[in-house]
């Protein structure tokens, strides 16, 4: 009888463990990113652009705030609006959303490339964000008219 209450604590003291690690990561209320769909077009001009996808599963919100690049001392974040594109201080990231960087959309862009990366390079960044620590992502470089539709 007593072995048995023994396991039977046991068995109680881990599941307790296991909640406690749920709650501990669920009570962590930061935003959680993660990025995808990452690629550069080939550029055929001293510029170039970047597209990804940052995904935010945690429950406040961040901003991308600047990116950088070894390929360029001067990589910017822009809007598209009405067809023309012009710099931004940062882009929101919802908490449980989403942020795209997309064709025709927002974007990353290099100004003054070093060299010009071409399709099957990797082309190093890294993100910088308001709360989050940074996140060094690889771009490969596709060809020059890359689209991937997106769901
Ligand atoms: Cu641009």
């Amino acid at each position: 009888m007593t072995r048995r209450t023994t396991a039977l604590s046991a068995v109680a003291l881990a599941a307790a463990l296991a909640l406690s690690g749920c709650s501990t990561s669920s009570a962590d209320d930061g935003p959680k990113l993660d990025v995808s769909g990452a690629f550069m077009p080939q550029p055929v001009m001293n510029m170039a652009g970047g597209f990804l996808t940052i995904k935010n599963t945690g429950g406040a919100a961040d901003k991308l705030t600047s990116v950088t690049s070894p390929l360029s001392d001067d990589v910017q974040i822009h809007e598209t609006k009405n067809q023309k594109m012009q710099q931004v201080k940062s882009f929101d990231i919802p908490a449980n959303g989403e942020l795209n960087l997309e064709r025709g959309g927002n974007h990353i862009m290099f100004m003054n490339i070093k060299q010009k990366p071409v399709q099957g390079d990797k082309v190093s960044i890294q993100l910088h964000f308001e709360k989050s620590e940074p996140i060094t992502v690889e771009l490969p470089v596709e060809a020059p008219n890359h689209n991937p539709q997106k769901h």
